[in-house]
């Protein structure tokens, strides 16, 4: 329970990770859980890529940059961004680089399913050849109070709608990362967060179709980077980044709101919304300015993480709705 509130800056991880996550991964350490435990320790040199497979679609990068999505500051720097990441499958430290390595990102496939015309499973590589890779600079910012700026490579989330061919009474869109303790040893039974398995996060279908949500294949002009949730992960850049659901294997349409992982955790901290905005504080830490992991200066954070004139619209009519994460 915290009892002093500090500033966001000087959140030490034990705040800014859900207790209950907290308190596994120290029960693990405590029990010498040596795999587990490998993951959890800085590896900063390490930003390597998926080098164990070929990637049939390497020849689609670099793709052109989309220059209407882009940031007038610099880029955060390929080596810190890949070196700073969260992906729980692979432990509680941002130091996963390395550990994500043991992610097979071929074959991949991914399942449509739910209110859609027909239920279709395709390959990764046959998805991503039927759209159209840009690249597309977007702010990250973190539910942590951290921020990065990231070129991402990808396409549009309207694009994989139409792929999907949802019925007209769909309403949200739920995605779910694998499941699978061979490559993701923190998934193992008795493990971080046991029983909250898989990954889930979703939006509704007005979002999904909005310009800015982002289907993510790659980064910094390449693809398959693991740490960064390859071969395909979401990206809204006018959310924290917890909603930014890596590694997708399942998209299901359906008329129910899906209860994504943080919030089947600990509801109390993080909502469906999720939005970002400045003036409303996680209930552990002010969200009035944000760490940027590139240069490390503190900035304020801004309503809609600056992309409101793209998404305000949206939520313009949702009264008494838990916007704000
Ligand atoms: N997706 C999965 N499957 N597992 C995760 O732990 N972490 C989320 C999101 N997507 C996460 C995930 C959180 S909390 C953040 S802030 C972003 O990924 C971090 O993205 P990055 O590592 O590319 O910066």
């Amino acid at each position: 329970m915290l009892i002093k509130r500090k500033r966001g800056w000087e959140i030490p991880e034990s705040q800014a990770t859900p207790e209950r996550l907290y308190f596994s991964r120290r029960k693990l350490l405590g029990a010498g859980a040596s795999l587990a435990a490998a993951s959890l320790f800085p590896e900063l040199a390490n930003a390597q890529r998926a080098s164990d497979v070929p990637d049939p679609t390497a020849s689609l990068y670099p793709a052109k940059r989309n220059d209407k999505y882009k940031f007038d500051g610099k880029l955060t720097e390929e080596r810190l961004a890949a070196n700073y990441n969260n992906f729980y499958e692979y432990g509680t430290s941002k130091y996963i680089a390395s550990a994500a390595q043991q992610l097979k990102i071929r074959p991949w496939q991914i399942k449509f399913d739910g209110m859609v015309e027909k239920e279709q499973t395709v390959d990764i590589d046959t998805l991503i050849k039927a759209v159209q890779l840009e690249e597309r600079i977007y702010r990250l910012r973190c539910v942590e109070a951290w921020s990065a700026v990231i070129p991402w490579t990808g396409f549009q989330m309207s694009e994989l709608v139409n792929f999907a061919k949802p019925l007209s009474s769909a309403k949200y869109i739920r995605m779910e990362t694998f499941n699978d303790p061979k490559m993701a040893p923190e998934q193992r039974p008795g493990f971080l967060s046991d029983g909250n398995w898989p990954y889930i996060e979703g939006c509704s279908i007005e979002e999904a179709n909005n310009e800015l949500s982002f289907m993510v294949t790659g980064a910094y002009g390449k693809g398959g980077y693991k740490q960064f949730g390859a071969p395909i992960r979401l990206m809204q850049p006018w959310k924290y980044g917890f909603k930014a659901i890596k590694s997708i294997v399942r998209v299901t349409f359906t008329d129910k709101r899906p209860v994504g992982y943080w919030e089947k955790l600990q509801v109390q901290e993080y909502g469906f919304w999720a939005n970002v905005n400045p003036e409303v504080s996680h209930p552990r830490w002010s969200q009035a300015s944000e760490r940027d992991i590139g240069t490390g200066e503190r900035r304020p954070t801004v309503l809609f993480n600056g992309y409101g004139e793209y998404v305000a619209g949206l939520y313009k009519d949702m009264k008494g709705e838990r916007l704000w994460a």
